[in-house]
């Protein structure tokens, strides 16, 4: 007799004799019902004990949070909401949970105390369900690169070059903090250090990724990657999953339809792979809207709102018509945005992305062609010789979900923008080298992927879509 996992037993449309099953105990109601998860479902299976059989003292250590094990017949269930249940006939507990101090009471818990308790967070049905879609997208992620002719390539995590060009990096070093070498100027001697240069965690995997493209034509990386930035946001991690494809002779517009059919294709993935969980999760996402006032819910429910992503065009809008806009909107004439939209050329804020996607266009939106000055240094430089060819794709309720570009290929443009930005050529010679030997148009692009899970899931904190988040002030675990 094989033990099998709850979900197996559910989906069994005949009757057993002798199943076995283990699992955690959610509730034991009246002496008599156990309610049993064990991770594979987001359905718990009934267990039907009749105490009549059973010492007193073994029912006692059902509690909840116990880890059991379960022989019995697989039979129709009397009760309502399962088809199935286990007439209980031996009962053995692997693993007693105190029921005094076990942290996951059965009642509703804020997010703000699981969160202190991710250790046991996963044996509620929100974060069971949550790990379960974060499982799944990235192996439909994986199968979409494999079955169109991507490479999937490791890239380093401890780097020499800041990709991003953004400064916030983390250090990897083992010189000692309190009495580091110093050079003759005074400063920290990194040629003693372990790489014998200075060296970070990774901000992007897209330079070396590029290196792959130039070679084996379509390339993917997926893997950890580290901003020391300080913001407190709940969508911004210190320590993030990205996945950056990088496709040698592609230009932006190849891009942009690689990241839209890519979007859309992992997220069909979910809504015919992950019913139940999705089902549970839009009911909760509900449930925790009907506390806000109308204008504040979103106006799709969230198998709704994954659909309409898959169904529809993404809006493709430049960077200048997007500025046109909100120019003229009604929060920007009302002083209504924190920062004031007043000239072409200023970054785009959170809230002006945000106001494209859910107000203006209520659609994903592909932005595109930025001006040079607020992208890194590596984008393709546009006729007009002050945009770029940069895109960001934007999501509703969640904003920046995708960033990418053409690379700049050209050898000369390369090097001057690399010199104007302070960027030393011998840190990225063989970056440069790429645009010496065989050099040709590509493109890539990134996307943060609890981003993707915060909106397959449609939960309101990326702190909430991974198993143990990163933040400022905040390593647990
Ligand atoms: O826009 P970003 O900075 O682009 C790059 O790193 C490029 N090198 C990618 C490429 O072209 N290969 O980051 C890409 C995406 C963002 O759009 C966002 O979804 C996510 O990564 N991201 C973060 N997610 C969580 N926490 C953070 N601190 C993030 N920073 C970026
Ligand atoms: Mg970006």
């Amino acid at each position: 007799m094989t033990t099998k996992t709850v979900a197996e037993l559910l989906s069994q449309d005949i009757t057993l004799q002798d199943v076995t099953v283990k699992g955690w105990v959610r509730t034991f109601r009246a002496n008599r019902f156990i309610a049993l998860n064990d991770g594979s479902t987001i359905n718990n299976i009934q267990c039907v004990v009749d105490f009549e059989n059973f010492d007193e003292a073994l029912l006692k250590r059902i509690t909840t949070g116990a880890a059991i094990h379960i022989k019995g017949e697989l039979v129709e269930s009397q009760g309502k909401g399962q088809s199935v249940e286990i007439q209980v006939k031996e009962l053995e507990v692997l693993g007693d949970s105190d029921a005094e101090t076990y942290p996951i009471q059965p009642k509703k818990h804020t997010f703000e105390f699981l969160r202190e308790n991710a250790h046991l967070r996963t044996r509620t049905n929100t974060f069971s369900a949550v790990m379960r879609l974060r499982s799944s997208l990235s192996f439909a992620i994986h199968k979409y690169f494999n079955e169109n002719g991507f490479y999937y390539m490791h890239t380093p995590i401890i780097t020499g070059s800041d990709a991003e060009g953004a400064g916030e990096m983390f250090r990897v070093s083992t010189l000692d903090p309190k009495n580091p070498p110093l050079t003759e100027d005074g400063d920290v001697n990194y040629k003693e250090d372990f790489f014998g240069k200075e060296t970070n965690l990774t901000v992007s995997g897209q330079l070396e990724a590029e290196t792959f493209a130039m070679s084996l034509g379509k390339v993917y990386t997926f893997g950890p990657t580290f901003r020391a930035e300080n913001s407190n946001t709940s969508r911004h991690l210190a320590e993030f999953w990205m996945i950056e494809p990088e496709v040698a002779f592609m230009d932006l517009a190849g891009n942009m339809d690689l990241a839209e059919d890519f979007l859309k294709s992992v997220l069909g993935y979910v809504l015919e792979n992950n019913k139940e969980d999705l089902e549970f999760l839009d009911k909760r996402l509900q449930d925790a809207e009907k506390t806000l006032p109308q204008a504040e819910r979103s106006p799709m429910n969230l198998l709704d709102k994954i659909k309409f992503v898959v169904e529809n065009n993404f809006k493709r809008v430049s960077y200048t018509e997007a500025i046109d806009i909100l120019r003229n909107s009604k929060p920007n004439k009302k002083k209504k945005f924190k920062y004031i939209i007043e000239e072409w050329g200023a970054d785009l804020q959170s809230e002006h992305e945000r106001y494209l996607v859910e107000k203006h266009f209520k659609c994903p939106v592909i932005l595109f062609d930025y001006p040079a000055n607020i992208k890194a240094f590596y984008m393709r430089l546009n006729e007009d010789g002050k945009t770029v060819r940069a895109m960001d794709i934007l999501f509703p309720g969640i904003g920046e979900m995708v960033g990418g570009s053409q690379r700049e290929e050209r050898l000369e443009v390369l090097k001057e923008k690399m010199k104007a930005l302070d960027i030393p050529e011998e840190e990225l010679w063989w970056y440069l080298d790429l645009r010496k030997y065989g050099t040709a148009v590509h493109s890539g692009f990134g996307l943060g992927f609890e981003r993707l899970v915060m909106f397959a899931t449609g939960m309101g904190n990326i702190r909430d879509v991974i198993p143990y988040p990163r933040t400022p002030q905040n390593a647990e675990f």
